[in-house]
């Protein structure tokens, strides 16, 4: 049988290293929905239609290490606002959630809009300030130089469209567990999330 943990929140707060983590434990597959939207985005910055590239999506397009940029990252919250783009996405998601053994995908809309049913849904947050400087420091590692003041507003102007858009905009599911990792190490959120996914296993 299929087990689906859903993980959403804004930009940087920590969804994908939760979720990795989470997948370990469980022996759960993990799809970063974000490298969708990622790679839409990077195509429309090469000179494609969003659409086009929604529709022609291949697997090796999530692989390409240029996706992590904060100019693809804007890219992807501008083709995700497109309806049809969404539409397009949405049954490689869904097959993916549905795969034996267990599976966990983290984004801004699994909970509310592509797995409303999961049996497991975390919203993952903590404030832009301490996002920021979170995203700041894995950009200059990654060796993308730029500045607290530039993320933040990156981080600022993303959160505002994903959340701000008509279509499966960016908010918790009625039923999701609340992670705030402002104040919290990797370790005590993951652990706060395994708690969360064993109560309703
Ligand atoms: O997937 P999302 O954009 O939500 O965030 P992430 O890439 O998992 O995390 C952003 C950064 O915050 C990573 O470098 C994490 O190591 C760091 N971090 C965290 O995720 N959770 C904490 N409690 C503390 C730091
Ligand atoms: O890692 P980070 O949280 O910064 O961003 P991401 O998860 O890679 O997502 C990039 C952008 O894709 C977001 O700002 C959203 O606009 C969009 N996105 C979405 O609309 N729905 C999803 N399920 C995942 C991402």
């Amino acid at each position: 049988m299929s087990f689906t943990v859903a993980v959403d929140g804004p930009a940087a707060a920590g969804k994908g290293t939760i979720s990795r983590a989470v997948a370990a434990h469980f022996g759960f597959g993990h799809l970063d929905t974000g490298l969708l939207y990622r790679a839409v985005g990077a195509r429309m910055l090469a000179g494609d239609k969003p659409i086009e590239a929604a529709l022609a999506l291949l697997p090796d397009d999530l692989e390409r290490p240029e996706l992590r940029t904060a100019q693809v990252a804007q890219a992807a919250s501008k083709v995700a606002v497109i309806a049809e783009v969404r539409a397009a996405l949405v049954d490689f998601q869904r097959a993916f959630a549905r795969r034996a053994g267990g599976a966990v995908l983290d984004g801004r809309d699994i909970g509310t809009v592509i797995c409303p049913r999961a049996q497991a849904k975390l919203f993952v947050t903590a404030s832009a300030e301490v996002r920021a400087q979170r995203r700041l420091q894995e950009l200059m590692a990654a060796g993308n130089p730029t500045s607290y003041a530039e993320v933040l507003e990156d981080v600022k102007a993303r959160d505002a469209r994903d959340t701000n858009r008509s279509e499966s905009p960016l908010k918790p599911a009625s039923d999701a567990v609340l992670i705030d990792t402002s104040a919290l190490t990797i370790d005590e959120a993951v652990t706060m999330a395994i708690a969360a996914i064993d109560a309703r296993r």
